[in-house]
C-alpha cells in the first residue's frame, strides 16, 4: 500500500459525479484519501444526492462556502483548502475541471509542498470571457501531474510551453462514471415514466451558463430556438433547470414556452438516462457535450465555443450560438447526421491510470 498521503477536492454537481470512478479505484486499491467538499454547491439536489446515489463516502472536511462573489468565495475555499493540506501533512492534492474550487484547489496546493494533479487538463474554449477558461489556464500553469483527456488537449497545453514531463493522457473520467452508470439507470430510473415520456420522442435541454442565463436576450433566445425545434419535431423539451437559471427566469419574469417543461434537477441516473433516451440533446453543459457523444446521442451546444472541439470533430455535437434561426438550423443538420461515431475520451480506465501515476510519482520523488 502506499504512504503517498492524497486529497481529493471538489465543490460543485460536475466534479463529485467525474471524482467519483477516482474514489472508486482508491477504494477498490485500499488507498486511503482525504475527501475536501468546498461547499460550492449546497442545495441538496446539486450536492447530496449524487454522494447517495454514487454511493460515495462523507466528505473528511466541508468547508461551507456557498455562493458569493467570485473572488470571495474562491478566497474563502483557499484559506480552508492550505489549512487542511498543511495540518494532513498531504503529498498530493486532486482536483477536477475548471470551476472556482478547482482554482482555490490549485492556488492553495501551488504554495505549499504538495503536489497538484488536474484531472481533464488542456482543454480550452480560447474565450477567456467565461471564468471557466481562466480557471482552467491557471490550474493548468500551477499543475504538476496534468491529466489530458485527449491528445488534442495535450497538444493545447504542449502549445502553451507545458514541460511534456507534466502531461499525460489518460482518457476523460467521465467515461469510467457512464459505463458504471448506464446500464444501472437503465434498469432503476423510472424518470421516463414519472415524466410521462418514451424513448426516441422527446428533447432534453439543460443550460446553465453565467454568459448565456445571466443575459435576459440570450435567455430567451435560446428558450425560442428550442421552442422552435420541439414544434418543428412534434416532441416536448424536458429542461430539469439549474436554480442559478430558475432565478434568473424570475428575475427577468421570462415567460418560457408551452413545449418547454421545466423539471426539478435529476440525481445521475435518472439524468443520464434520459441522456441515453433523448431524440436530440441541447445544452450548453461541458459534462452533457462529453456523456452525449459517449451515449450517440445527438448533442446541439447553445455556446458561441467549446473546449470540448472533439464531439464536434467525430460527428457528435454541433456549435450553434444562441441566435434561434441558427439553434433550428443546427438542430435540423445535426439530426441528419449517423450517431455510429466513435467517442474520442477513452476507454473507461482513466481513474485507473491517474492514480497509477499519482502514486509512485510522489514515491520516487520523495526518495
Ligand atoms: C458553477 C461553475 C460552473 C459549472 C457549474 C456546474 C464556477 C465559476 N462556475 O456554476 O463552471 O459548470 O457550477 O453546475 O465555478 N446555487 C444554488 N444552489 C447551489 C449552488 C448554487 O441555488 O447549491 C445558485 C445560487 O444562486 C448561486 C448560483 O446558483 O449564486 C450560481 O452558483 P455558482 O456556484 O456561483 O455557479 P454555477 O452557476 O453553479
Ligand atoms: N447532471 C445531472 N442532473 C441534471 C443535470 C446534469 O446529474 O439535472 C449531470 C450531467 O450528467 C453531467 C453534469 O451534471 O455529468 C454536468 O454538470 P453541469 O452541466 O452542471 O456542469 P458542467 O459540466 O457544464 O461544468
Amino acid at each position: 500500500m502506499s504512504d503517498t498521503r492524497i486529497a481529493i477536492v471538489l465543490g460543485t454537481r460536475p466534479e463529485i459525479i467525474k471524482l467519483s470512478p477516482i474514489l472508486r479505484v482508491c477504494d477498490r486499491r485500499d488507498v486511503p484519501y482525504t475527501l475536501v467538499h468546498t461547499g460550492q454547491h449546497y442545495s441538496d439536489e446539486l450536492d447530496s444526492v449524487f454522494f447517495e446515489r454514487l454511493g460515495l463516502p462523507e466528505p473528511d472536511y466541508h468547508l461551507g462556502v456557498g455562493s458569493g462573489t467570485h473572488g470571495a468565495q474562491t478566497a474563502e475555499m483557499l484559506t480552508g483548502i492550505e489549512e487542511i493540506v498543511t495540518e494532513e501533512d498531504i503529498d498530493v492534492v486532486v482536483v477536477q475541471g475548471d470551476t472556482n474550487s478547482v482554482l482555490a484547489g490549485a492556488i492553495a496546493t501551488s504554495k505549499l509542498d504538495a503536489e497538484l494533479g488536474h484531472v481533464e487538463a488542456g482543454l480550452r474554449s480560447f474565450d477567456r470571457e467565461m471564468p471557466e477558461e481562466i480557471n482552467r489556464i491557471l490550474t493548468d500553469h500551477a499543475g504538476d501531474h496534468l491529466f489530458a483527456p485527449t491528445e488534442e488537449s495535450a497538444d493545447l497545453l504542449r502549445d502553451e510551453g507545458i514541460d511534456e514531463s507534466r502531461i499525460y493522457v489518460t482518457g476523460n473520467t467521465i467515461v469510467d462514471a457512464v459505463e458504471a452508470n448506464r446500464a444501472l439507470a437503465a434498469e432503476k430510473s423510472t424518470v421516463l415514466d414519472e415524466y410521462d415520456l418514451t424513448a426516441g420522442g422527446f428533447i432534453l435541454m439543460t443550460a446553465h451558463r453565467a454568459e448565456n442565463v445571466d443575459d435576459r436576450d440570450r435567455l430567451v433566445n435560446i428558450l425560442t430556438g428550442i421552442d422552435r425545434i420541439a414544434s418543428e419535431l412534434d416532441q416536448p423539451v424536458v429542461y430539469p433547470i439549474h436554480p442559478r437559471t430558475r432565478e434568473r427566469i424570475e428575475e427577468f419574469d421570462i415567460s418560457v414556452p408551452e413545449t418547454i417543461r421545466l423539471i426539478e434537477p435529476l440525481d445521475f441516473l435518472d439524468f443520464l438516462r434520459l441522456e441515453d433516451t433523448a431524440s436530440l440533446v441541447v445544452t450548453d453543459s461541458g459534462g452533457v457535450q462529453e456523456e452525449t457523444c459517449i451515449l450517440q446521442t445527438p448533442c446541439v451546444t447553445v455556446r458561441d465555443s467549446t473546449e470540448r472541439p472533439e464531439t464536434v470533430s467525430v460527428g457528435a455535437n454541433t456549435v450553434v450560438g444562441t441566435t434561434p434561426g441558427d439553434i433550428v438550423d443546427g438542430a435540423r443538420a445535426q439530426l441528419s447526421k449517423p450517431t455510429d461515431w466513435d467517442a474520442p475520451f477513452g476507454d473507461g480506465n482513466a481513474a485507473e491510470r491517474i492514480l497509477d501515476i499519482v502514486l509512485p510519482s510522489h514515491t520516487e520523488n520523495k526518495r
